[in-house]
């Protein structure tokens, strides 16, 4: 049976469903939660990162955060004390361990760690890793020393890849940055851009997406973000806590977007060659399905 138009309805009943839509919103504000990833860590694992979406995320990433590990390390003279936060399977600061960096590795799920952990066993090095399933909420209270009382809850770098679009309250986490860096320390930040969401669905022809706002996957596998935040206000977060950007860079500027895999997609080797290539390059790097961004204070 076809639907009354809204303003055909009597205006009490306009006035009940106001009512009814406030109540969800109101009701979905307070269901706002984290989002651990422990029912999805398989699902995750095999759609990110087994196959070539996930060679290029790391491809870039490495680029950007190694050379800078390289320079800082050899700066202070000694290895440098990381942070990942919400670190997943922590493919970078495995190999940030076993370049001889000292290691934190947290998240909230325990099955993603598991997964990280049996990577880290692989390696073939001795790895200063320290491992922390909680809330990166929950850090701070571990970072002091049970037997001495020492803190040690300051980092050279905190790595925080691909977390903040699942936080019920993103902005909060740059005062824990802010909290455990070092005066001089740097901040790896990337997030979900919401510009190639509405890119991409402009592309495929999704016009019904771009015209629902209140669009959300209901597919509890789902591994579109449930809090994306605009690359602008990240900007002003930064501004605010007084950051430097010394790079951004977009993740996936280009290979999400082709419907036809014909010359060069059909080569990983060159499409990762060209992600590369275009993820520093104005207006490319700004379509990239992630943005990265890394920091100084
Ligand atoms: C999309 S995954 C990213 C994993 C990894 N950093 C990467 O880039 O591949 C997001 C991760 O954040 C974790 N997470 C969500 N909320 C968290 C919180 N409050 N504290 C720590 N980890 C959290 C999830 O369990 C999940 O492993």
């Amino acid at each position: 049976m076809p639907t009354k138009p809204q303003d055909s309805q009597p205006e009490s009943n306009r006035s009940i469903s106001i009512e009814v839509d406030r109540a969800e919103v109101e009701q979905a504000e307070v269901d706002r939660a984290d989002r651990s990833f422990d029912a999805i860590a398989d699902h995750f694992e095999k759609k990110v990162y087994g196959g070539l979406k996930g060679d290029i995320r790391l491809a870039v990433l490495r680029r950007d955060i190694f050379e800078y590990c390289t320079q800082m390390s050899k700066d202070l003279n000694r290895p440098l004390r990381i942070l990942d936060v919400g670190a997943g399977l922590a493919q970078i600061s495995i190999e940030l361990a076993a370049q001889g960096h000292t290691l934190m590795i947290n998240d909230i799920s325990e099955n993603m760690l598991e997964k990280a952990k049996a990577s880290a066993e692989k390696s073939d090095q001795v790895l200063d890793i320290t491992w922390h399933v909680c809330p990166y909420q929950d850090l701070a209270g571990k970072l002091t020393d049970k037997v001495n009382g020492d803190k040690k809850d300051k980092f050279d770098l905190i790595l925080c890849h691909a977390v903040l679009e699942w936080l019920a309250e993103p902005a909060a986490v740059m005062s824990f940055f802010d909290q455990h860096l070092t005066d001089n320390g740097a901040l790896s930040l990337c997030f979900y851009n919401p510009a190639s969401f509405d890119y991409r669905n402009l592309i495929m022809g999704n016009f019904n997406l771009l015209d629902n706002p209140e669009y959300k996957a209901d597919n509890k596998k789902s591994l579109t973000p449930n809090y994306p935040v605009a690359k602008e206000e990240v900007e002003s977060w930064l501004a605010t806590h007084h950051y430097k950007t010394v790079r951004t860079s977009g993740l996936r500027v280009f290979h999400d977007y082709a419907p036809l895999k014909r010359g060069g997609h059909n080569d990983p080797e060159a499409v990762i060659r060209m992600e590369l290539r275009y993820s520093q390059l104005e207006p490319y790097k700004w379509l990239g399905r992630y943005l990265h961004i890394l920091a100084t204070r």
